[in-house]
């Protein structure tokens, strides 16, 4: 079955390098569509430039955060536009396979791919590096699953992170309503919510009944952006030629 990954992604100055390191470890796996959708109101010729030199079958899409979210103070919430613009997508263009919520910056082991692959209706997996308690994970007791594990549960149904979960395109093809809320902090759980329903012995536990880590909630450090520089005193636009 299909593997379509939905990367939500942003204009700054880390984005190319993300989406570099991200493309190339999906280039690791078969059949797949990875579906890459910007918080902007039009198509970047530099990212459409870098996922066609990756070479990993894509659609490169546009989604605006609503004006609403996009100047408060607040927490805004990052992705949500692309990832239901992905939804939309799949309800348009899919009718079999597994999506799965890849944001650019994360870290992924090729395996959770190979093992997310087969989701019957939900999986779920641990994941690292979120919250001050370095995990967030279901918690599995005598083989089935028995609560959850995070640094931050915060009245959620589902305390899980974003990297850490997968779900059957025919089931959410079978729940027009599914979708995931403008929530900061509450997107996993608001969309595995509109999911219902869902009992827990339908969760199926990947990563070795959760005892790997294969996905990590990796953040890059802000870089500032480069700075226009004038080449023609060098008579010579390639950067190989300047003397120090
Ligand atoms: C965490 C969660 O992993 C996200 O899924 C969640 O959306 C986010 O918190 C949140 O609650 O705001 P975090 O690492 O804090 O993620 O956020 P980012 O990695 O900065 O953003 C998540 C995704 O949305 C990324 O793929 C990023 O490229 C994208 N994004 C971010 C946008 O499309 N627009 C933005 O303005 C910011
Ligand atoms: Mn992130």
């Amino acid at each position: 079955p299909p593997l379509y990954i939905i990367t939500p992604t942003y204009r700054r100055p880390e984005q190319l390098a993300e989406l570099t390191r991200l493309g190339y470890t999906l280039k690791h796996v078969l059949n797949l569509l990875w579906l890459v959708i910007e918080d902007a109101n039009k198509t970047n010729p530099l990212v459409a430039h870098t996922l066609d030199r990756i070479g990993v079958p894509y659609e490169y899409l546009v989604a605006p955060m609503p004006e609403q979210y996009k100047h408060t103070k607040k927490a805004k919430p990052r992705g949500v536009s692309n990832r239901n613009r992905g939804l939309d997508y799949l309800r348009a263009n899919a009718t079999e396979g597994v999506l799965y919520f890849a944001d650019d910056d994360n870290t992924y082991d090729v395996n959770i791919f190979e093992q997310m692959r087969y989701t019957k209706k939900v999986s779920m997996w641990p994941v690292g590096l979120v919250t001050k308690t370095g995990v967030s994970s279901p918690i599995i007791r005598g083989g089935k699953l028995d609560g959850y594990y995070d640094g931050w549960i915060g009245g959620r149904k589902y305390p899980v992170d974003m990297a850490g979960f997968a779900v059957s395109v025919k089931f959410l093809l079978e729940r027009p309503n599914a979708k995931m809320p403008f929530k900061p902090g509450y997107e996993e759980d608001g969309f595995l919510r509109s999911l219902a329903p869902l009992v827990n012995s339908e969760i199926e536990l990947l990563a070795d009944e959760c005892r790997d880590i294969l996905t990590w909630h990796t953040q890059t450090k802000k870089n500032p952006a480069a700075q226009p520089f004038n080449v023609t005193r060098y008579g010579n636009t390639n950067l190989a030629y300047i003397e120090k």
